[in-house]
């Protein structure tokens, strides 16, 4: 269903006592929030997270996930033990993985339908480089990424989320404008609803702070935001948290 959703995305950072700050100053925060919230921590911290968050009303998200069903895969971790430790959320398809970890788009598809598989919602994030957006490539890498998705019949995205993040965005304090972004959700809905995925919740992500969320949300292809940085800090996270 397609609903205003602030995602975020703790990236590989965190330890066990700031973790509890974060966390019990978003719970005491969340009251007059009106968007569905989650946070995506790392995997050591599900438990902890977890345990926090009972009750609050706040989703617990996972980074990444193994393609794979449980089986001889040293290192990975299944979709079924995510949801085991109450994830609602996986995303997949992080630039940072996509760019830094070699990630392929045909990887994050089977990622995306493990993860419904095992009945949690993908946040499947796409977005081009400065290189691809300098040479007017956006709309067809950004298209590619979605239609590896689209293409396998055993995903539906009856629950899904999509990011555009803009890669040169991510990181760098340099957010797209309202109207960069809308242009891109407008294009990715688009493609969306021609292959009647009417449902799904397109989030923007990349430099997202509390002094331009409320001008990116405004847009009426934006659902939302997937927040590295600023989600780090309860107060600027839940700023933005409450900026609909
Ligand atoms: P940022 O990261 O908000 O720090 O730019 C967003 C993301 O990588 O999801």
């Amino acid at each position: 269903m397609r609903r205003k959703l602030v995602v975020g995305n703790w990236k590989m950072f965190g330890s066990l006592e700031g973790n509890r700050t974060l966390l019990e100053g978003l719970t005491a925060g969340i009251g007059d929030v009106a968007a569905e919230v989650a946070v995506c921590v790392p995997f050591p911290y599900l438990a902890q997270a977890r345990q926090i968050l009972n009750g609050s009303g706040i989703h617990l998200g996972a980074q990444n996930v193994s393609e794979h069903f449980p089986g001889a895969y040293t290192g990975e971790v299944a979709a079924c033990m995510l949801r085991e430790f109450g994830c609602k959320y996986v995303i997949i398809g992080h630039s940072e993985r996509r760019h830094g970890l070699h990630e392929t788009s045909k990887t994050v598809a089977a990622k995306c339908a493990a993860v419904e598989a095992s009945d949690m919602v993908p946040i499947v994030c796409v977005g081009e480089t400065l290189a691809e957006r300098e040479k007017g490539a956006t709309a067809d890498v950004v298209m590619g990424q979605l239609d590896a998705i689209l293409s396998r019949p055993d995903i539906d995205l009856a629950e899904a989320v999509v990011a555009y993040e803009p890669v040169w965005a991510i990181g760098t304090g340099q957010t797209a404008s309202p109207e960069q972004a809308q242009e891109m959700h407008a294009l990715i809905r688009g493609r969306l609803a021609e292959k009647l995925r009417n449902n799904v919740s397109i989030l923007y992500g990349g430099s997202v702070k509390a002094s331009n969320a409320q001008a990116l949300f405004a847009m009426p292809d934006i659902d939302g935001g997937l927040i590295g940085g600023a989600s780090l800090k309860a107060s600027d996270f839940l700023a933005i948290c409450r900026a609909f």
